[in-house]
């Protein structure tokens, strides 16, 4: 089989590296394309660079636009790209429009499709996410399922078992693989308080494109800080970053801190020193929990409910009031949940099984 790894946005370049080093190992013959839905360096390159990671073997810079406008380019993009160099199979993770359109362009080229991060579901199909996973793990042939929860959303829908295994999420490998070295790598500037600090993030769709909604987060946030005694550091991803401009939101930068995103190293001992994480992240709830960092999430549902099942998270919602209660209620939290993500090899296990099939 020779496989295009198909990724272009910052988690699935993240939570593929594991994947890419077990495939390595294994043997395979792959080739990672990328489809440049994400291009900023901070928001691709950097990420890359920290994981020692070489560069894609082609990149179809298909960069932003409109759901339609972006996906329509990546399948074309794809499709050519997969003749070309006359892949067998695609691997893709998570739910992003390139996920939707790697899976796509192979179903449609009748190649072999992995979907890793499979059947996870929020319930809320106006999340663009949820519609990518859900068409993406009914085209798919292996489907890596990350808990054993995930695995019964996706027999509830009908998807035969032969096709699932449970592997454990690759978050937890690219975490005990980087975590040491992110801590004894350089640094990052952070808040210097006594009391700590708080990291958030916020990027998803529905939270910041709405601006009664972002500038209610924002609200919520600046509360949070005064009330609790501690900064907020708040890396903006891009989509945030606009939509703060574009609303005019007002932030106290005595009480919120906003800079770039930063980068993984960075990120993870950013999220490692924390008190308390804020954040409608995917990724973040997991990497939360696996560091043992308590995180109330800013939405009123999560396809990582086994997040909340430990006790390590809680759904907020993003009404400031009830986002500071919640995070009170966090910070008390005993941090000594179990990790329900798997034991760090998930990525040899999905490289193994794909390269057997
Ligand atoms: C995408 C995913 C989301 C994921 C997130 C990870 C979809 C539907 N959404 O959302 O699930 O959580 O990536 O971060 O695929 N931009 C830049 N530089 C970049 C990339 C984006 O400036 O490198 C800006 C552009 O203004 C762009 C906007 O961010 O229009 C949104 O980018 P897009 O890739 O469409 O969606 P994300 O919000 O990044
Ligand atoms: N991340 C990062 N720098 C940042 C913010 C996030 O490296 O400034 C990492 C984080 O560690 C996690 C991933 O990006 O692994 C999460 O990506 P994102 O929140 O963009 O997407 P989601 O997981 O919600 O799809």
């Amino acid at each position: 089989m020779r496989t295009a790894v198909v990724l272009g946005t910052r988690p699935e370049i993240i939570k593929l590296s594991p994947v890419i080093r077990g495939l390595k190992e294994a043997g395979s013959d792959f080739f990672v394309l990328h489809t440049g839905q994400h291009y900023s360096r901070n928001m691709d390159r950097v990420f890359f660079e920290n994981l020692k990671l070489d560069p894609p073997a082609l990149n179809l810079r298909a960069g932003s636009g409109s759901h339609a406008e972006e996906t329509g380019k990546m399948l074309v993009g794809i499709e050519k790209a997969l003749l070309q160099e006359k892949a067998t199979g695609v691997l893709v993770e998570g739910d992003t429009n390139t996920v939707l359109a790697g899976a796509l362009a192979a179903a449609k080229l009748h190649l072999r499709v992995g979907h890793v991060e499979a059947g996870l579901r929020s319930g809320d199909m106006r999340m663009p996410e949820e519609v990518n996973r859900i068409v993406a793990d009914h085209i798919s042939d292996a489907l890596f399922a990350p808990t054993e929860n995930s695995k019964k959303n996706l027999l509830r829908e009908g998807i035969g078992t032969s096709r699932i295994s449970v592997t454990g999420n690759t978050i937890v490998d690219a975490v005990k693989q980087n975590l040491e070295i992110a801590k004894r790598s350089g640094g990052e500037s952070r808040p210097k308080e006594k009391t700590g600090y708080i990291l958030a993030t916020i990027h998803r769709q529905e939270n910041v494109d709405d601006g009664k909604v972002l500038a209610d987060i924002v609200k919520g946030l600046g509360l949070a800080a005064a009330r609790l005694g501690m900064t907020v550091l708040y890396p903006a991803h891009p989509r945030a970053k606009k939509a703060l401009h574009r609303y005019r939101v007002r932030v106290d930068p005595k009480l919120i801190q906003i800079t770039d995103p930063v980068d993984y190293l960075n990120f993870l001992r950013l999220e490692s020193g924390a008190r308390l994480i804020l954040t409608d992240s995917g990724g973040v709830q997991e990497e939360a929990c696996i560091l043992g960092v308590p995180c109330v999430t800013l939405r009123n549902n999560t396809e990582r409910p086994e997040t909340i099942e430990v006790g390590a998270n809680v759904l907020a919602g993003t009404v400031p009031k009830v986002i500071v209660a919640n995070a009170r209620m966090m910070l008390e939290r005993k941090r000594s949940w179990r990790n329900p993500f798997g034991d760090g090899k998930a990525g040899t296990r999905i490289a193994k099984a794909w390269t057997a099939s």
